[in-house]
């Protein structure tokens, strides 16, 4: 049921997920994925709209479908996702009863979606537990086999490898179908993203050309060969929230490109990386200072700086 209104609505709709904007390549191979109903893990750098363009996929579902939400977290646990044995129930019905078992939420997503958001933080055990409910739609608990529907569609987000994340087993994997998903694709659509994504302080102008410098900030940083660790759509957000609030407090009217500046190491610092060998040479608060330095020297930016700074 869910299937088949859920494909109805993919091949209706020419963009059935407006939350997201840009990622047109993203949505097809999506909506192809979902059409063929496989399990899919979409796999990107945070920040860049996985969890809001899986959650898209509930409103395309029947109102009364199930849409079950699991965060992957290294202390979830098997019992979290598969459930348990109810000790009273136990006593009542006896140990190795259907009805004593406390079904998790995995079964709840039965003739639904299962999203699995950060799959790859959840421990490996876990994964194989997982493993079992893809394969043969059951669970096994302890030493109790507990047989229970859990027909759903699975859609997982995950970051890419890194020194926090479980690697996922080559078992696990030939399950899904990945789809990889990158930053905005160029910097109009980002400058949109975070116009309309943002929180707006009404009172508070951003001139289009601030706007663009700030964007074209952190779009340089993520190019730069120097970071290992590079800045997020968030890190635009939180340029253009910060800045809005900077000018609020100076109680004018217009963002300059002080309010932007005050901004810019809160909003940045933590969200890159430089490299080992950068890093010896000089801290990431000098690093950004530096750059965005040259930034304002550079052409992109001599007539931004010239309308916002006065004569
Ligand atoms: N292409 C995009 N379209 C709309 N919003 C986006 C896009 N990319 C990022 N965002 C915004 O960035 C923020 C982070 O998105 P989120 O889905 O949580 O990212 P992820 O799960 O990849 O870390 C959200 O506020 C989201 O609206
Ligand atoms: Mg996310």
């Amino acid at each position: 049921m869910t299937y088949t209104q859920l494909k109805s609505q993919l091949l209706k709709k020419e963009d059935p997920f407006t939350e997201i904007i840009g990622q047109n390549k993203v949505k097809q191979q999506l909506k192809s994925a979902l059409i063929a109903s496989r399990n899919l893990i979409i796999v990107g750098a945070p920040g860049i709209g996985k969890t809001t363009l899986a959650k898209n996929v509930h409103n395309l579902l029947p109102k009364d479908s199930s849409f079950v939400r699991i965060q992957g977290s290294p202390d979830l646990t098997v019992e979290d996702l598969l459930g348990d044995i109810d000790p009273i129930k136990a006593l009542k019905f006896g140990p190795l009863s259907k009805e004593a078992f406390n079904p998790g939420k995995i079964f709840k997503a039965n003739n639904g979606v299962l999203f699995f958001d950060e799959l790859n933080r959840c421990p490996e055990k876990l994964q194989n537990s997982l493993l079992q409910v893809l394969q043969e739609k059951k669970a096994t608990i302890g030493s109790y086999d507990v047989d229970i529907d859990a027909n759903f569609i699975f859609i997982a987000t995950m970051n890419p490898e890194d020194s926090s994340t479980e690697k996922l087993s080559d078992v696990l994997l030939d399950r899904f179908d990945i789809i990889y998903m990158g930053y905005p694709e160029d910097i109009e659509l980002e400058k949109e993203i975070v116009t309309t994504k943002s929180t707006k302080i009404d009172a508070v102008k951003v001139d289009e050309k601030l706007l663009t410098l700030m964007t074209y900030f952190v779009r340089l940083l993520r190019e730069s060969p120097d970071l290992e660790k590079k800045p997020s759509v968030r890190a635009s957000m939180g340029l253009y929230e910060r800045s809005q609030a900077n000018a609020l407090l100076k109680n004018k009217k217009q963002v300059d490109l002080e309010d932007l500046k005050e901004a810019i190491l809160s909003v940045l610092a933590h969200r890159i990386r430089l490299k080992p060998s950068v890093r010896y040479l000089k801290s990431t608060t000098e690093f950004i200072t530096e750059e965005f330095e040259n930034v304002l020297k550079s052409n992109a930016a001599r007539e931004i700086k010239k309308t916002s700074d006065g004569p």
